[in-house]
């Protein structure tokens, strides 16, 4: 049988902690027959449609590739091609979206709106990032972090930086569930929102994870073997003056990475990126040229580095989102794995 069938996955939460390692083991699974060249068209037939309503260049490939490997007809519906929230409200969408599609990818702002997409369509809805949740991150993520260790007892994973935005409570919530230790260094005001630690901190009572939130370096870094960090502005805000001065001193630098102790031990460096490592883009230039800095949230030094798994990570989006609409889309069975 196959219990994630014709399922939503709008949240880590939708999934139970046995169903989200099963994804990210059916992803690394979808991996290694990738690799041998193995593509089976478990979503023959099937219409997905892909809307945007923010940026993207992982998911939107990831989404668009997945699909096509899968034998299904990736459709991508941008904020500017289609009449939704200009002239067609939510509901209408919705509904006529689920009369031709068979699921539905959405990113954009509120988690109401990938809420009603699912309410109203009547199909499967995947949420490729609100501004609450990014749960097609963080199982590629866990499944990174797998692929390194082999496990997730015993790791400690520590996300430095805007600890507060989708990424982060995301990977708190998904750490908790299955067992990784996690540690989110943030000025207060930036830590994890109240209720995400709670429901963190309920399925950590389960899985035996550790979990701290800290606005101490030394101690949210101390013995971490995976260390990540996310923009420190996201899409949709527009605070850099104030963010760059609460969270220069969370920067993933060499001095926080020496931190761990791990330096010549198991230690890996995460980013869903885009990451803000130099001054190659528009962005990068207008922050060098207001506040004289040439990297953010992690050094070129630490990109670069022999740690940096974060290409990985990237590849990953396709074999996990693979895997989470062949089982949600798919046939009524799932491989044992
Ligand atoms: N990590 C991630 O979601 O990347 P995109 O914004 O490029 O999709
Ligand atoms: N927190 C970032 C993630 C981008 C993948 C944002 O929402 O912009």
């Amino acid at each position: 049988s196959n219990q994630f069938h014709g399922r939503s996955l709008l949240a880590e939460s939708d999934l139970t902690p046995a169903e989200l390692n099963y994804l990210v083991d059916y992803g690394l699974h979808l991996k290694a027959e990738a690799q041998q060249n193995i593509h089976t068209p478990l979503l023959a037939g099937k219409n997905i449609a892909l809307l945007f309503e923010k940026g993207s260049t992982r998911t939107r490939s990831a989404f668009t590739t997945a699909a096509f490997e899968l034998g299904a007809n990736p459709v991508f519906l941008g904020k500017d091609d289609i009449h939704l929230f200009y002239k067609e409200s939510l509901e209408d969408t919705a509904k006529v979206l689920g009369r031709m599609y068979d699921a539905i990818e959405y990113r954009g702002f509120k988690q109401e709106t990938v809420e009603d997409l699912a309410k109203y369509s009547g199909v499967p809805v995947w949420n490729g990032l609100t501004d609450d949740w990014h749960p097609t991150q963080t199982i590629p993520d866990l499944m990174t972090i797998k692929e390194n260790f082999g496990t997730f007892e015993g790791i400690k994973l520590t996300y430095l930086g805007d600890a507060r935005n989708n990424v982060a409570h995301s990977l708190l919530v998904g750490a908790a569930m299955v067992g990784l230790n996690v540690a989110m260094v943030a000025p207060e005001d930036l830590q994890p929102a109240f209720g995400v630690v709670e429901l963190a901190q309920q399925y950590a009572e389960e899985s035996g994870a550790k979990i701290e939130v800290t606005e101490d370096l030394a101690e949210g870094l101390a013995k971490a073997n995976v260390v990540t960090t996310d923009v420190w502005v996201s899409m949709g805000e527009d605070k850099w003056a104030e963010r760059i001065k609460a969270l220069l001193p969370y920067q993933l630098n060499q001095a926080a990475l020496e931190k761990t102790g791990n330096i010549d031990g198991k230690l890996i460096v995460l980013h869903c990126l885009p990451a803000f490592h130099d001054l190659e883009t528009k962005v990068g230039q207008k922050i060098y040229a207001e506040f004289g800095l040439k990297e953010l949230e992690i050094t070129d030094e630490v990109f670069r580095s022999k740690y940096g798994r974060q290409f990985d990570e990237a590849e990953n989006r396709k074999h996990g989102i693979k895997a989470i609409m062949a089982a949600t889309l798919g046939s009524q069975f799932i491989p044992k794995i």
